[in-house]
């Protein structure tokens, strides 16, 4: 299997590089790359030669044009997959992206219908009937949250991130650090204060409608209840009466009764509690500290002591799970009936345990991954739930999808908006981003909140000026 490459040449056939590289499982990699692509660009025409030892070299030309690269892109994707004895494309064809519903809203806002939208990415991408028909499914029930002639400007998401968790799982790049390892917490909690004071004054001073606030991570439980307190105390006052209001309670080892009550009183109306998969010998391999049990006693108490909506994530592709497992979790779903249930492909990433872990080699296949997600989706449809927002990551199993699942009434506002990127979304924390977006372009400006916590504590003044000069021109310009 080809592993790693490196790319030298123009920057916008990099972008297109990486993602087809990506989407045949090659990492980006300067030291003794297996695969060498050269770009050049000449008289508006891009020539790229791939180098794969042991080949003659591979030549793809182009035009200076989206179009161009995107062909490109499309012959090397297919020409990667080959040289690893695969089919040139898999079901979602030559579509590498990230958000393939982005793509859909694009082309459906000008059409005068779906099947038009779906006829032209069958032709252009090569994409199978079965995952247009869940493309053109799930964009038409979007089309309410993103049809340009309905949202407003004013209209945004807001977001906290808390980047600590209390263990690292095994198959995630997230966590910028354990809550229990950090020195100044206190820095940290009074840094969030002033960064969520100054959101709510964005917020009366721009006249924003807030639609939804999610507080995410990282695990935002790992506060200790002071310090939630304190944070949902400043959150709270932001979200209108009836809004959307969510908190990732992903980790049961880190909600006690106290800090649901608190959500509660905070008028918290969802929450995520997240099995990943409902076997004790796969948690403890993929370093959750939680047991199924854990997951099902937190899941009975919020259900028997609030009406807060649940949802719950699953990965497909853990190390050592089967098509038993899947069907056992969701067994597991269709007798507990949480609001909503998303479907994760399990992403091999660079900066987690499992990409330096021998435990790859205990990975299910492509095939039985695949087979777990249908597993998934069709228990899942029969129970009731129908799929609202996908998007897909690079070095995913088979390069498959993760999905949302919502019981009907339930699908989340901010999952849908936060993923079609057509509604301004303002960010707490470190490692946030905000992002201003407009109709009909829905072009970017974004800020970046620093990952490291210390540099976000020692810098939030100029972090917020900036955040106020940023709202300031996209706001006042109307
Ligand atoms: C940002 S994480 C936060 C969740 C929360 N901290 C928890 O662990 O329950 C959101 C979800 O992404 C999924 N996820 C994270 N890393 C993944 C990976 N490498 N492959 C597939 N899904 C992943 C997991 O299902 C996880 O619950
Ligand atoms: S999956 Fe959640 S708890 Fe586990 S490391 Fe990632 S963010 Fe932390």
């Amino acid at each position: 299997m080809l592993k790693s490459y490196h790319y030298e040449g123009p920057l916008p056939l990099g972008s297109v590089v990486a993602h087809n590289c990506g989407a045949a499982g090659l990492f980006s990699n300067k030291v003794n790359p297996q695969v060498t692509l050269i770009g050049k660009e000449v008289a508006r025409l891009y020539t790229l030669a791939v180098n794969v030892s042991g080949q003659e070299p591979f030549v793809i030309h182009g035009n200076v044009t989206s179009i161009g690269r995107r062909k490109m892109g499309q012959q090397l994707l297919a020409y990667l997959r080959g040289l690893q004895g695969l089919a040139s494309y898999n079901e979602w064809g030559s579509l590498v992206g990230v958000r393939p519903t982005k793509l859909f809203h694009k082309y459906r806002d000008k059409a005068p219908d779906a099947a038009s939208v779906a006829n032209w990415i069958e032709a252009e991408f090569s994409v199978s009937p079965e995952k247009l028909g869940l493309l053109t499914d799930i964009g038409e029930f979007q089309r309410p949250y993103v049809d340009p002639n309905i949202i407003k400007d004013t209209l945004v998401s807001l977001y906290c991130g808390i980047p600590f968790c209390q263990t690292h799982c095994v198959y995630c790049s997230f966590p910028y650090g354990m809550w229990q390892n950090y020195g100044n917490h206190n820095g940290f909690i009074e840094a969030l204060e002033c960064d969520m004071d100054h959101m709510a004054h964005m917020v009366q001073e721009h006249e924003l409608d807030v639609m939804s606030l999610y507080m995410g991570g990282g695990t935002p439980t790992i506060l200790p209840d002071l310090e939630f307190e304190r944070v949902l105390a400043k959150l709270s006052p932001l979200v209108p009466e009836g809004r959307e209001f969510t908190v990732e309670a992903g980790r049961p080892d880190s909600v006690t009764p106290e800090k649901i009550n608190t959500m509660v009183r905070h008028e918290v109306n969802r929450i995520s509690i997240n099995p990943q998969t409902m076997q004790d010998a796969i948690l403890a391999r993929i370093g959750r500290g939680h047991t199924a049990q854990d997951i099902d006693d937190l899941y009975q108490y919020v259900k028997r002591h609030t009406s807060l909506a649940v949802n719950m994530d699953f990965i497909a592709g853990l190390p050592e799970q089967t098509d038993r497992d899947m069907t056992e979790n969701m067994d597991y779903i269709c007798r507990s009936l949480p609001e909503n249930v998303t479907i994760h492909t399990l992403a091999l990433k660079k900066g987690s345990p499992l990409y330096e872990s021998h435990m790859q080699q205990r990975l299910p296949n492509e095939e039985q991954v695949r087979h777990m997600v249908n597993v998934a989706r069709e228990r899942l449809e029969t129970a009731g739930y129908r799929p609202y927002y996908l998007y897909r990551q690079q070095y995913m199993t088979g390069q498959l999808e993760n999905i949302g699942y919502t019981l009907e009434g339930h699908a989340c506002d901010y999952n849908i908006r936060m993923m079609e990127e057509r509604q301004s979304v303002l960010s707490m924390g470190p490692g946030s981003s905000s992002k201003w977006m407009r109709a009909p372009e829905f072009r970017q400006k974004k800020q970046h909140m620093p990952k490291d916590v210390d540099v976000y504590i020692r810098t939030i003044e100029q972090l917020l000026d900036k955040r106020s000069a940023l709202c300031k021109s996209f706001w006042e310009v109307v």
